[in-house]
């Protein structure tokens, strides 16, 4: 990414007034985007079929998650893990993973096609210029990042509710082993800030 997003502002419509709560999240936010990318999309390493997916900020080896791990309504996030390396799939930002447990009867049938066991796997970069996304506003069932106010339909395959953000969220199709959330397929998009 070439742009240094912790200080540039969106030239998109303003959020409106912002309190001191909101500005300490999206400073939090901002230093996220410290890392840079390389690329702005790379879909072929973030994620392949059959890897386990494994809690982003566990300690020690990496264990796989298991459907029963996600709690209703609470994001989580995670990364593919290459079991080969014992390490996360790909080294970018473009390997987190949410996942988020929710109401299989709320589903459109193209998002329950791709859940397992309830849990929903989304790209967690947002699409608009990066920022982490990971809190679900269950009263709007929309999942917002807080960099500049995009609101995504989890439930819909991550379509955009409100701007500025044009893409969709990518999904992430998985499936249960036994009880361990696994990969079933590739994003469906690429993760990331579009070209
Ligand atoms: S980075 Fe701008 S809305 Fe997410």
């Amino acid at each position: 990414m070439s742009a240094d997003h912790s200080t540039a502002p969106c030239a998109c419509a303003s959020p409106g007034p912002i309190d001191a709560p909101r500005r300490r999240v999206i400073g939090i936010a901002a230093v996220g985007l410290a890392a840079p990318l390389a690329v702005t999309t790379r879909p072929a390493v973030a994620a392949v079929a059959g890897d386990r997916l494994v809690e982003e900020d566990a300690e020690g080896t990496p264990t796989p998650l298991r459907a029963g791990d996600i709690k209703p309504g609470k994001p989580l996030l995670a990364y593919p893990l290459d079991a080969k390396r014992g390490k996360a799939r790909d080294d970018t930002r473009l390997n987190k993973v949410l996942l988020i447990r929710l109401p299989e009867a709320d589903m459109s049938p193209e998002t329950r096609a791709r859940s397992a066991g309830g849990v929903l796997a989304y790209s967690a970069v947002c699409t608009h210029q990066g920022c982490n996304v990971k809190t679900w506003l269950a009263n709007e069932k929309a999942l917002v990042c807080f960099c500049h106010e995009s609101k995504f339909a989890l439930l819909d395959a991550g379509t955009v509710i409100s701007g500025p953000a044009r893409r969709s969220l990518p999904a992430l199709p998985i499936r249960l082993e036994g009880e361990e959330l696994v990969i079933a397929d590739a994003f469906t998009a690429s993760p990331g800030v579009a070209a």
